[in-house]
């Protein structure tokens, strides 16, 4: 893929981030499958390009849609960049009510639990994942990546340089994993450390490099981007 369109999907701390394309490539066929598939907590809507751009119909949503129509214009305007709007229909959802039954084939989030998990509501983040799998037809698969606490460092420092550290709440992997326990089957992996730490996108790509490469002298659970497909 052009490093352009990379960016334009991943966003932020591409080289570590865009590892989820293809561990969800390697373990699921979305190539030209016409697949029913909503993202969640899109923002400018990265996922639902590349949904998209695979032959797939996307409803591309947001809660942020509710209030904030310069959100969704970006979303529409990343998607007309590459032509895609044809694919791709625009909803604002709250995770924690996705009103659908057995429909999607695909669904997909990044970065988008540990905001909702930080919210007054009790285990919000379960009720996210039970929400999904309802709206998943049996068989229907979620593609997903999402920060962990990884290690004391990422805790740490989280704590002194990042502005929103008290919105998110970064949960351990093991209990990201405990979330899927009513679905068939839950694939995962971790990925990266350092690339987080950068200050602008050039030194997080320069720092992802050097976790592509020691990536196995991390142990999993300090890496602090989980990345799975879970499927009903
Ligand atoms: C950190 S951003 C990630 C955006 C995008 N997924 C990405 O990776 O670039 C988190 C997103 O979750 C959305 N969000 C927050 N609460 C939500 C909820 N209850 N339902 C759906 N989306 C929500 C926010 O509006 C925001 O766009």
């Amino acid at each position: 893929m052009r490093t352009e369109l990379i960016k334009d999907i991943i966003g932020w701390d591409i080289t570590n981030w865009s590892k989820s394309i293809d561990y969800w490539s390697q373990k699921t066929d979305i190539k030209d499958k016409n697949y029913n598939c909503l993202e969640i907590g899109a923002e400018r809507g990265g996922l639902s390009l590349w949904l998209a751009l695979n032959g797939n119909k996307v409803i591309c949503t947001d809660y942020s849609y509710f209030d904030q129509p310069h959100i969704l214009q970006k979303a529409k305007k990343l998607h007309s960049k590459y032509n895609s709007e044809r694919k791709i229909t625009y909803q604002p959802l709250s995770a924690l009510e996705i009103p659908y039954d057995n429909y999607f084939d695909i669904i997909v989030f990044k970065s988008v639990l540990g905001g909702i998990g930080s919210c007054k509501i009790k285990d919000a983040d379960q009720i996210v994942i039970s929400q999904i799998y309802k709206a998943l037809k049996p068989g229907g698969k979620l593609l997903f990546a999402e920060n962990t606490q990884a290690s004391l460092l990422h805790k740490y420092s989280r704590k002194f340089f990042i502005r929103w550290y008290k919105e998110w709440n970064y949960s351990k992997l093991k209990d990201i994993v405990k979330l899927f326990s009513e679905y068939k089957t839950l694939n995962y992996k971790t990925v990266g450390f350092l690339g987080t730490f950068g200050r602008n996108e050039k030194q997080r790509i320069f720092l992802g490099k050097i976790d592509s490469i020691c990536d196995f002298l991390i142990p999993k659970s300090n890496r602090y981007i989980v990345i799975g497909v879970a499927e009903k």
